[in-house]
């Protein structure tokens, strides 16, 4: 159990130390290339995928919709901007989610960021219409 708990303070230190550089010109060029958007994306899931989850999802601008694991925010923020739903994007390292939040409302986007493990979730039961998570159980 210690070893497990050790392994997954690394991983997120390793995640912490690239969503400090989540600004830079290469990351978002990279991301426009490869997934589509650049909407802090640090996986493998590109829009088409994510269109497919909201049609999965079937939320609109009345829902709000988790997502865990976000890193910088991807696919949350993307995932609001297709479908209308409010967002609320979470991760441990709140370096992640915190750059996720300034590029959401630097587009409009009804986002908030919450820095927390999805192994022990701070929200009350019955408060999203949808759940999502994309690339964390890598
Ligand atoms: C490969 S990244 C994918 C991030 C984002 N979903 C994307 O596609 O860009 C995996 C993410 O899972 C997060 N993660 C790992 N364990 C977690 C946990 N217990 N609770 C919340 N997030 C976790 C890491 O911090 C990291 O940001």
């Amino acid at each position: 159990m210690e070893d497990a708990k050790n392994a997954e303070e690394d991983l997120v230190e390793r995640f912490r130390d690239y969503y400090v550089h989540s600004d830079h010109a290469v990351l978002r060029e990279l991301e426009m290339r490869t997934l589509g958007a650049d909407y802090g994306g640090n996986g493998y899931t590109d829009t088409t995928q994510v269109e497919h989850f909201v049609d999965l999802l079937r939320v609109g601008s009345d829902d709000r919709v988790l997502e865990l694991g976000s890193g910088a925010g991807w696919p949350g923020v993307y995932i609001s901007k297709v479908s209308g739903a409010a967002v609320v994007i979470s991760d441990i390292p709140w370096e992640g989610v915190s750059w996720g939040l300034g590029r959401a409302r630097a587009d409009g986007i009804d986002a908030i960021a919450v820095a927390c493990s999805g192994i022990a979730l701070p929200f009350k039961d019955a408060m999203f219409d949808g759940v999502t998570h994309s690339d964390v159980l890598c």
